[in-house]
């Protein structure tokens, strides 16, 4: 990949990034500023997107404008499936907006209508390479799966439980579903990585707030292996 774009929701998945690239630029749009550098040898742009599913396809299409050839999402995520602990880390097979909902219509959860696709892809390259750096640094502590997106945070059980059940998701989170959706419309590679904060039930309001700091702090290790690596 020519140059890499990296988007993180919050200060605290991008914070990493600022210490770890050599930057050589940066340019604001949007009122979003897209940091330019390189990181192990790779020509790379990263940008702090904020919060929610608009923020991220903004950023997102933005780094596609500004010539990344592929785009990495840092970050972190509510649990989904039962046997994902804190810190454990989810790599996208997949994305989905869990808050898509024109069932009324006859429509199924998540599906956006009239259009083939609502379930977005992941880059298999991408996804293989990011397992294999998250099992190089957390062996046995990572799931690839599907990540569900929504501009909720999820804090209930009952929620927790019918995404896993009816969705079959991974984990949870705000930005992951739009940012595939956006390199899907434009043709262009992707994976999602998140380390869980939390397990998107009655605590993890709680858990958010003690964990986000560590949970960033692993996956931006998975990105910046995965660079490496490539
Ligand atoms: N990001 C981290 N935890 C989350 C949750 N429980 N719901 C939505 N986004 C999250």
């Amino acid at each position: 990949y020519g140059k890499i774009g990296i988007i993180g929701a919050m200060a605290e998945e991008i914070d990493l990034l600022h210490k770890t690239v050599s930057k050589t630029g940066s340019f604001v749009k949007a009122g979003i500023e897209y940091t330019e550098g390189s990181l192990h040898g790779h020509q790379v742009v990263f940008c702090k997107s904020g919060v929610g599913k608009v923020n991220a396809a903004v950023c997102t299409q933005l780094l596609i404008d500004a010539g990344v050839e592929c785009v990495l999402f840092t970050g972190v995520a509510g649990a989904v499936a039962p046997s994902l602990n804190i810190g454990d880390i989810v790599i996208s097979t997949s994305c989905l907006q869990h808050d898509f909902d024109v069932t009324p219509l006859g429509f199924a959860r998540g599906q956006i209508p009239y259009q083939d696709v609502w379930e977005f892809q992941a880059a298999p390259d991408l996804v293989e390479l990011a397992s294999s750096a998250s099992e190089q640094l957390f062996p046995g502590r990572s799931l690839k799966g599907k990540v569900l997106s929504g501009d909720q945070f999820i804090a209930s059980r009952d929620a927790v439980r019918g995404m896993y059940e009816e969705l079959d998701g991974a984990c949870t989170e705000m930005e992951g579903a739009s940012l595939a959706q956006v390199c899907v419309m434009n043709g262009v590679p992707f994976v999602v990585i998140r380390s869980m904060s939390d397990k998107a039930d009655g605590s993890a309001h709680v858990n958010f707030a003690d964990f986000t700091v560590q949970a960033s702090v692993n996956s931006h290790a998975i990105i910046e292996e995965m660079i490496k690596q490539m």
